[in-house]
């Protein structure tokens, strides 16, 4: 009651509705949840090409029967009939034994259905109408006739959905998966070097069906990008906080010069669906308009990463009315979106938001080992602002032609620069600085566990070839392996005679030298930028009892990924062949949403890695509990869950030498991997206990 006069009040205040307008219109445009709260169900089990082949179903609230029709009929929908629960009878089985088990519903009591009361035992059974029972209030079951699973499919016909959320109204829509909100603005529309603030309008009707602008990058996107995405399995009755999901928080990668939350490969349906976790992606701003920093000035940089806490600040206010956990929020990127997410576990600003933190893939070393190519020691070491100003602010102040003594106006110049033109020069700022506020450390601390960085649980990890990314692959065959690796790294012959000699990462004929010379510059690329520093990280982060707990992967199995040397997938794209395990290939295990699936062992893969980190969210422990997983029919992950054991805390004592899982199918635990090339390489496990930055 108080909620619908509070939308009407709202939408007389902006001004398009009128005594006029008719009903149908007015009603089109009410909030979807003010009679009931709304659960999306879909038993997926993220094969995309067998999506055609399942339905799902729309849970409402508890009425008498007399009502459980017009309660469907108000989402533009029907009482789900028996002819469509026996024809995808074990799907609701098992979708609705879940909602028994999590005591969202009492299943046994049954739900109104087109003529009659289903109730789900252990199987599914029948009763038709009485007269005795028709006066029970029953959940009711509707039809979800919005029934195409793909991320790109928008809205259709009587589809959308209205949920208003701190004095406005966003107007989303439901597909096969879960409700989708696209491009919620979260900020108000940011001023060019000036720290975003929370979207302040109110009153406002915002459509939300479509994604927003991306940041400037290469040739597209907008300077007002601050948009964030939202897919969800459950929208709870409005003014209700009753029966929240956790929540992960997305931030992708794109070497803080490009990406968005709006990339298939991370799209939140299907784990919405398989996991019943609220998904929320972000646009953050980018390159220089992200992160310029100039010694003296009020631009002190890092509006990427305050923009990222402004996003989580609006989560933590809002994610309530789109059934999420503001409580159990897990922060989580990959790449960049890693380094975002070991910054954010730093920062004063960000630390007592989030429950628990994902870094996949995150970059950094390079500062004591002298070999070049060294593209990802700013990523975990921070540069001062007069560092990150040195390596491209006058360059950028020269390309963009703002030249001139006085900074002031050379600021003021750069501030006519059209954004497009800003992030297209060939130096832009991409670096996370110590502006002092944000990021007030020069590293992440882990020497000490004090309140510099977050006590949380954690996940770090790398894919088995990260480095093949970041590695130049001959553009002609090499007469030795010498040159194979000068080439491949960057270094001169001194330092690949050393890399040699030290007999750590031996050369493996398969007959192809340059190829096999190549898979040894990738691991050394692959331990040094990557594998070293985050097994250090978590390391001392056990160690030191900085992080309440971790957890550490490396993906066995990947599908494409970052391949600037173009190297291509497994012959007959057999994951049985040899490949690259690229850098950014691994999202689908975490997402459920594979392109293609080469093998079933994709498939199962997807389908058990996506359950470890989903448990992670839910618990700040990846490894998903037996009830919960038969309650959801999800055989195949018992399957997984009970051949190959469990995923383990990291142990600094190192006695179970089962630090890490190898994830795949099988996935099995494994000691640290490469720990003294680590140490060989300046990075050993122990790096952050002694110092290092
Ligand atoms: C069952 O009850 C509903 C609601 O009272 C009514 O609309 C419907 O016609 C009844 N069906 C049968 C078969 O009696
Ligand atoms: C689902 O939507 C996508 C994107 O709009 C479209 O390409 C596809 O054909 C649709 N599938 C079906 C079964 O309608
Ligand atoms: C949209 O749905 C409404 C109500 O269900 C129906 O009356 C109308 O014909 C539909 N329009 C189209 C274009 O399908
Ligand atoms: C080889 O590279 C290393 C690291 O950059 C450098 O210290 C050394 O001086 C170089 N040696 C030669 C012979 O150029
Ligand atoms: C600014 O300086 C750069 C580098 O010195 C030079 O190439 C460019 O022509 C100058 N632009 C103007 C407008 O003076
Ligand atoms: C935590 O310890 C580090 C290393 O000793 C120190 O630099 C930092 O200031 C400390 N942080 C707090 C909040 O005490
Ligand atoms: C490797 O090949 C390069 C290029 O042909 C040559 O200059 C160099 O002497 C060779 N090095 C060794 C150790 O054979
Ligand atoms: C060596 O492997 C590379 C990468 O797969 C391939 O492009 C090249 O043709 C191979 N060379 C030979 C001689 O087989
Ligand atoms: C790289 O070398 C390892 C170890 O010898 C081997 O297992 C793998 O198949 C090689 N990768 C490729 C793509 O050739
Ligand atoms: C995926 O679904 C398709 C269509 O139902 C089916 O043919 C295929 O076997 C499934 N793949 C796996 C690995 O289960």
């Amino acid at each position: 009651m108080t909620v619908l006069a509070t939308f009407v009040a709202v939408a007389v205040g902006f001004g398009s509705l009128t005594s006029s307008t008719p009903v149908e219109l007015r009603d089109a445009v009410g909030v979807s949840n003010a009679k009931s709260s709304l659960t999306l169900i879909y038993q997926n089990n993220l094969n995309a090409s067998d999506d055609k082949n399942h339905v799902g179903a729309i849970i409402l609230d508890p009425v008498p029967q007399t009502n459980a029709a017009a309660a469907c009929a108000s989402l533009n929908e029907k009482l789900l009939s028996k002819a469509t629960i026996q024809k995808y009878e074990a799907d609701f089985n098992d979708a609705l034994s879940y909602q028994d088990y999590a005591k969202y519903q009492d299943a046994e009591r049954g739900y109104y259905i087109e003529n009659g009361i289903l109730s789900v035992g252990d199987q599914v059974s029948y009763s038709a109408n009485s007269s005795r029972s028709s006066r029970k209030e029953l959940p009711v079951l509707c039809t979800q006739s919005a029934n195409n699973g793909s991320a790109s499919a928008g809205p259709v016909n009587g589809s959308t959905i209205a949920v208003a959320s701190t004095g406005n109204i966003f107007v989303g829509y439901r597909n096969q998966k879960s409700f989708r909100f696209l491009g919620i603005p979260y900020a108000d529309t940011p001023q060019r070097f000036k720290y975003s603030s929370l979207y302040s309008k109110t009153g406002q009707t915002i459509q939300t069906t479509s994604y927003g602008a991306q940041c400037a990058q290469g040739g597209s996107g907008s300077e007002d990008c601050l948009f964030l995405n939202i897919q969800t399995p459950y929208i709870p009755k409005s003014g209700s906080k009753k029966q929240l999901r956790p929540v992960l928080f997305w931030i992708h990668g794109g070497g803080f010069t490009g990406g968005s939350g709006a990339d298939p490969l991370s799209d939140g349906g299907n784990l919405a669906s398989k996991e019943d976790l609220v998904v929320v992606s972000i646009n953050y701003r980018l390159s220089t308009l992200g992160f310029l920093a100039i010694p003296g000035t009020d631009i002190k940089g890092n509006f990427g990463i305050a923009d990222q806490i402004t996003a989580l600040d609006w989560v933590v206010a809002n994610i309530a009315a789109f059934g999420g956990d503001a409580s159990k929020i897990t922060i989580a990127g990959e790449s960049a979106g890693a380094g975002s997410v070991r910054t954010l576990l730093g920062s004063p600003k960000a630390i007592g938001k989030y429950a628990g933190a994902i870094a996949m893939s995150n970059l950094g070393g390079g500062v004591t080992l002298g070999l070049s190519g060294d593209y990802g020691t700013t990523y975990s070491t921070y540069y001062t602002i007069d560092q990150s100003y040195n390596v491209a602010g006058p360059q950028i102040f020269a390309a963009a032609g703002c030249n001139g003594t006085d900074v002031s106006a050379q600021i003021a110049c750069l501030d006519q620069v059209p954004a497009s033109t800003l992030v297209g020069l060939s130096t832009v700022a991409r670096y996370v600085v110590q502006d002092g506020t944000y990021v007030d450390t020069p590293n992440l601390i882990l020497s000490t566990r004090n309140a510099s960085t977050a006590h949380i649980p954690v996940i770090f990890g790398n894919t088995r070839n990260d480095g093949a990314s970041f590695s130049t692959y001959p553009k002609t065959p090499i007469s030795n392996h010498t040159q194979g690796l000068q080439v491949a790294l960057g270094i001169n012959s001194t330092w690949a005679q050393r890399i040699i000699e030290s007999n750590l990462f031996p050369l493996i004929s398969t007959g192809n030298l340059t190829l096999d010379s190549f898979n040894v510059s990738q691991r050394i690329a692959t331990d040094k930028t990557f594998r070293c520093v985050d097994q250090a990280t978590v390391y001392a982060g056990v160690s030191t009892h900085a992080f309440q707990k971790a957890f550490y992967y490396q993906f066995e199995r990947t599908i494409d990924g970052y391949d600037p040397n173009n190297l291509g997938q497994p012959a007959n794209d057999d994951p049985k062949n040899p490949y690259f395990r690229f850098h950014g290939a691994d999202m689908p295990w975490l997402f459920g949403t594979l392109n293609r699936i080469r093998d079933p062992e994709d498939l199962w893969s997807a389908q058990l890695v996506s359950s470890y980190f989903a448990a992670f969210v839910r618990g700040g422990d990846p490894n998903p509990s037996l009830q919960y997983l038969d309650a959801r029919g999800y055989d195949k992950v018992i399957e997984g869950v009970r051949r190959y054991g469990n995923w383990g805390e990291v142990d600094a004592s190192m006695k179970g030498g089962n630090e890490i899982r190898l994830l795949d199918w099988p996935s099995k635990s494994a000691g640290f991997v490469d720990v003294e090339q680590c140490t060989w390489l300046g990075y050993p496990l122990d790096y952050y206990l002694k110092g290092g930055k």
